[in-house]
């Protein structure tokens, strides 16, 4: 009913609208005097040196955290982190050991692959430390340890606050882990946790952008086919974008290391295509715009998304920028995922797609 869903139109606008508030909730009980504590979960020093690699195994939207989750941990701790898809890391044989430390997440802590992941890593000596949403779940129960999304029940099939909550776990995990190991001067960690904090107010402001956003995808919404491009963070954003849009409008589209279209996807970039660039990652920004540069030549329409200060630069080469607010760098994805989200939302809803409930998917896969 509309009650239930706040008086919005769909479960999924409520539920983006809702992400300041979850990831409130996953964060503010797990800093105590500007120290990340993480429930009773314990990873010393020790522990944590002696790992020979992190797994993070996941499905669907939660693998998209994993691959962000690479980046943020071995920026912070330079240890190897690997990102398994569940339904792969049952069938590779994989290198696991009493010193792997397995980060299994996932929503519904029922999604049947990541499950079954989750015994084999167990089995083979895996410390396994969850990032779950339904408290209880089987998932939670089977693992070593879990940590709490505190998202809420998330009734539309396409996840956002859930995602939202698993990446600011994975944020407090990363920081909590390299304070232990010292791997983080203090002057980064205070500055780190402290803008970790303020992660809700910003998701504030990335909301009041919802009308440009859906003005936009009224631009945009009958492209025949999206590519989304970025580089590293950008990267695992595209991916989460590309997903959103293509599960609930069914819009043919795909997602690429920004790098990596010139050996191949290029060739399929012509008049009418939409390549939505992701370039908020700083360091990279110039390198992204050179890819930008190259699709534009090839009669792709752009639509950029960065951080604020990169405007300009960004549109003077692409047809519409949008900017999420300068922050932290760690705070990106969390940033950026939201205008995607949005953005798949309006276009989705201009194709008059049934939001919620896409077809042939299902909110927890629990068969194989
Ligand atoms: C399904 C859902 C996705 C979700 C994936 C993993 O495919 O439609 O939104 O990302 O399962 O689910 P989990 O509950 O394990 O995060």
């Amino acid at each position: 009913s509309a009650a239930e869903k706040g008086g919005y139109e769909h479960f999924m606008l409520k539920e983006i609208l809702e992400q300041p508030k979850a990831v409130r909730d996953t964060i503010s009980p797990r800093i105590q005097n500007g120290e990340v504590v993480l429930d009773g979960v314990e990873l010393d020093a020790d522990y944590l040196h002696g790992l020979d690699k992190i797994y993070v195994i996941a499905c669907g939207s939660s693998y998209h955290v994993g691959v962000a989750a690479k980046y943020i941990l071995e920026k912070l701790l330079r240890k190897p982190v690997e990102v398994a898809l569940a339904s792969e890391f049952r069938y590779c044989d994989p290198i696991v050991s009493s010193r792997t430390l397995a980060l299994v997440i996932s929503q519904s802590g029922e999604t049947i692959d990541t499950l079954a992941a989750l015994r084999e890593a167990r089995r083979r000596g895996a410390r396994v430390l969850s990032v779950v949403n339904v408290v209880g779940s089987t998932i939670a129960r089977e693992s070593d340890e879990v940590l709490y999304t505190w998202a809420g029940p998330e009734i539309a099939v396409a996840t956002t606050k859930a995602y939202s909550t698993q990446l600011a776990l994975v944020d407090l995990i990363a920081l909590y882990a390299a304070r232990q190991m010292g791997t983080i001067p203090d002057a980064e960690y205070a500055a780190a946790v402290a803008a970790l904090e303020g992660l809700p107010e910003l998701l504030e402001r990335v909301l009041e952008q919802r009308e440009q956003i859906q003005y936009l995808a009224s631009l945009y919404f009958n492209h025949p086919s999206v590519f989304f491009i970025g580089r590293n963070l950008d990267y695992a954003v595209g991916l989460e974008g590309s997903l959103k849009l293509k599960e609930i409008s069914y819009l043919h589209s795909e997602a690429y290391a920004a790098g990596e279209l010139k050996h191949g996807t290029i060739s399929l970039i012509e008049n009418g295509t939409l390549v939505v660039a992701l370039a908020g990652y700083a360091p990279l920004f110039e390198k992204t715009m050179s890819n930008v540069v190259e699709v534009k030549s090839r009669g792709a329409d752009v639509l950029g998304l960065t951080m604020e200060g990169f405007e300009k630069p960004m549109s003077e080469a692409v047809n519409h920028t949008l900017a999420v607010p300068a922050a932290h760098p760690m705070l990106l994805p969390s940033l950026e995922v939201v205008p995607m989200q949005l953005f798949a939302y309006y276009v989705a809803l201009m194709h008059g797609c049934d939001i919620d409930k896409p077809r042939n998917l299902a909110k927890s896969v629990t068969v194989e």
